[in-house]
């Protein structure tokens, strides 16, 4: 079957064709198109993704990618094209997901195609057997299976079974991992997004990191559960920022590597521990962070003798193939029998059930 997605959960608008087929074991997919918009550079002087801009540029983007897609798989837009339309209805920022849920009832209406919404966290799990382009499986991984999901907006721990049932384990009780990396490269002066910026200050000194005269907290590293805090961190670092006489250069790349190494030392211990409480046979890692070299690397020198998934570059980021992926599952769950969506609601909480 031929699936439309739709993802505008947070600033990057994403539109994908996928022709799907099989059952969950073997469920194998092409990708006929795949458009992505990022808005990146029109939020950079905020600092972080301003909403009503979000919103903005994304109905604009929308109409712009689907034409795209169309043309892309000459696929005729007056009649039926795709069986099937899948958007992302939650987590993320509400006026940016109820661009996306509004786009997709009025195509849904139009083609008369059925519409299901998708919670954007399953779509990063599944995103680890995602392809840009050409074709790809859910591969099969052995169970329990645990995620690692840590972007923008999240930093959870999650046990999946089956792909269809999820129990969070543990979550940030404040700031998001990427949030803080966001944050931390703004206290520096550093351009949006923060992550990548402060990995490439913190990997040119990591190799010389001995001699580094402080340190920043982990924060709750040793508490008796999954849950994370970035916010003690982040101010950590901006009462040292504030006590500096000058922010130099050098003095930016020593705070990038502590910091990297705070958060990373952080998420790595209590992924650790997840792993080994539930014996744990993989680990999925996903979202915007999990494209952190150093993170990368800690994981896998930390847990040795499991299967550790990553995306493929470029779909570690939001994007419409994930969403069309765990859409596919999702009708697979509900067993094809899905409604016209028309009570689809953005929830900017949704969380993973
Ligand atoms: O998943 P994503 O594209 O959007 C959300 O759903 O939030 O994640 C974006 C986040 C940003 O906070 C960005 O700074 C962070 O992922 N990020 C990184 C890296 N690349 C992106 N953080 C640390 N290291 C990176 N290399
Ligand atoms: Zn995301």
């Amino acid at each position: 079957m031929k699936i439309l997605s739709i993802e505008t959960s947070c600033d990057d608008t994403g539109i994908s064709i996928l022709e799907a087929k099989g059952a969950i074991k073997n469920a194998s997919f092409k990708v006929l198109a795949n458009y992505l918009s990022s808005q990146t550079l029109i939020h950079a002087p905020y600092g972080g993704v301003f909403p009503a801009l979000a919103k903005r540029e994304h109905i604009k983007n929308l109409p712009l990618l689907l034409n795209k897609a169309l043309t892309k798989t000459k696929l005729d837009k007056k009649i039926k094209p795709v069986d099937l339309i899948v958007v992302t209805s939650g987590p993320g920022l509400e006026p940016a997901l109820w661009t996306g849920i509004v786009f997709a009832k009025e195509l849904a209406t139009k083609w008369k195609v059925p519409l299901l919404p998708v919670n954007h966290m399953q779509g990063h799990i599944l995103s680890v057997f995602g392809k840009n382009k050409g074709t790809f499986k859910l591969g099969k991984v052995a169970d329990p299976v645990i995620s690692l999901l840590v972007s923008g907006g999240h930093t959870e721990l999650v046990l999946t079974k089956n792909w269809t049932k999820n129990k969070i384990l543990g979550q940030t009780l404040d700031d998001a991992a990427g949030e803080a990396f966001d944050k931390v490269a703004r206290m520096m002066g550093l351009p949006y997004p923060g992550g990548p910026e402060i990995s490439r200050l913190a990997s040119s000194v990591r190799k010389s990191r001995e001699g580094q005269s402080f340190t920043f907290p982990r924060p709750m590293m040793y508490t008796k559960n999954f849950d994370f805090s970035f916010s003690g961190l982040k101010t950590s670092v901006l009462y040292f920022i504030q006590k500096l006489p000058t922010l130099t250069e050098e003095m930016k790349k020593k705070i990038s590597l502590e910091f990297e190494n705070a958060v990373v030392e952080t998420l790595v211990y209590k992924t650790k521990k997840a792993v080994e409480k539930y014996d744990a046979k993989t680990l999925i890692v996903g979202g915007g962070v999990s494209a952190n070299k150093y993170l990368k690397s800690e994981i896998k020198k930390a847990l040795k003798g499991i299967t550790i998934l990553f995306p493929e570059r470029g779909l570690s980021m939001d994007n419409a193939v994930m969403i069309g992926t765990a859409g596919y599952i999702e009708y697979l769950k509900k067993e094809g029998k899905v409604g016209n969506g028309k009570n689809i609601k953005a929830d900017g909480n949704l969380k993973l059930s």
